[in-house]
């Protein structure tokens, strides 16, 4: 039986939504466009990982990837972590052309990437090295007594750089565990010091590529909510890549679904669900509204690939 509660109005890309966005939000902080990327392979074959990606990211946004293994969600990611260089297309932020990996995105890897050969709390604080913040200076013109204020930049002191490793393990709850090593921790544990060395950085934006994916249950359950009270209090701007529908739907204010190989957008999905959000969202037909409609679309095109 078709149930018309599981389709709700589903509005596309670069019509309804980015002219929506552009009005609710203003200009885009990353804009994604016309992406190809094709990667040679050893063998001479080549792979159309993506054919074509348009997007706008918004400040304060928090949009989450969907789709089927290999659609390209990875190598999009890394392009704007500025880690891969495109065929073609181009990714700006602040209308500047991404050239590298910079501060203002901090990624979190689909495999923790930790340094093995540092403790969890070296881990954490080695990235803040190269962090600037700004301290607006008072200047005095001696002729007229006139007072500027500039903004200078200076590396975070050696106490600086401590506490806030610290209230990163704190959050993480790996109390504790501050001088072990990689290899002496859980999966799930290593994980947690990724999401705690890229929140440190606080930088503007977030990359994460399916961070909890690899945790149990309820650690999941777990770092879901802390992201989420993480995200209303900071709104800091998310691309946050997953497999589990429930997981973008709890999390995302757009739900991005990618296609199969050669990878492209298939469809955009608003997510009004209200904030603050729990676990407990799951259970709001809203929720459940969503999340059918999103599977449906996911779980057709992992049916079209097995034809
Ligand atoms: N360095 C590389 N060299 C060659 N091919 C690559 C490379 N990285 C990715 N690919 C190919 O590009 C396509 C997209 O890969 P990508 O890792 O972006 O997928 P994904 O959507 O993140 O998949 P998953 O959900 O399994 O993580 C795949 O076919 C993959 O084999
Ligand atoms: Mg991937």
């Amino acid at each position: 039986m078709e149930n018309i509660e599981k389709k709700p109005k589903v509005e596309t890309q670069n019509t309804e939504v980015e002219t929506k966005h552009k009005h609710k939000h203003g200009e885009a902080l990353i804009k994604i466009k016309d992406l190809h990327k094709v990667y040679k392979r050893k063998d001479g074959r080549e792979t159309n990982a993506l054919n074509g990606i348009n997007l706008n990211i918004y400040k304060n946004e928090f949009v989450c990837v969907v789709g089927p293994s290999g659609c390209g969600k990875t190598t999009t990611l890394n392009i704007i972590a500025g880690l891969e260089k495109p065929t073609s297309g181009s990714v700006q932020m602040h209308g500047k052309e991404i050239v590298g990996p910079g501060p203002d995105r901090g990624v979190i890897f689909q495999q923790y990437a930790l340094f093995p050969w540092m403790t969890v709390k070296k881990n954490i604080t080695y990235g803040l090295k190269f962090i600037k913040v700004d301290v607006p200076t008072v200047i005095i013109d001696k002729n007229t007594g006139k007072q500027t204020t500039v903004i200078k930049q200076r590396h975070y002191t050696a106490q600086e750089k401590r506490s806030l490793t610290q209230h990163y393990i704190d959050m993480v709850e790996l109390n504790g565990f501050e001088n072990s090593f990689p290899k002496e921790l859980s999966g799930g544990m290593k994980q947690r010091v990724a999401i705690a060395r890229a929140y440190a950085l606080n930088s503007e934006t977030l990359l994460l590529d399916e961070p909890f994916g690899a945790l149990d249950a309820q650690t999941r359950a777990q770092l879901q909510e802390d992201l989420l009270k993480t995200w209303e209090k900071e709104r800091k701007t998310c691309f946050f890549i997953t497999h589990d529908v429930d997981e973008a739907v709890l999390l995302s204010t757009r739900v991005i679904i990618m296609s199969a190989r050669p990878g492209q957008i298939k469809e955009i999905v608003e997510n009004n669900l209200p904030f603050p959000r729990s676990q407990a969202t799951k259970l709001e037909p809203e929720f459940q509204k969503l999340k059918n409609h999103i599977w449906d679309e996911v779980y057709q095109m992992y049916l079209d690939v097995r034809k």
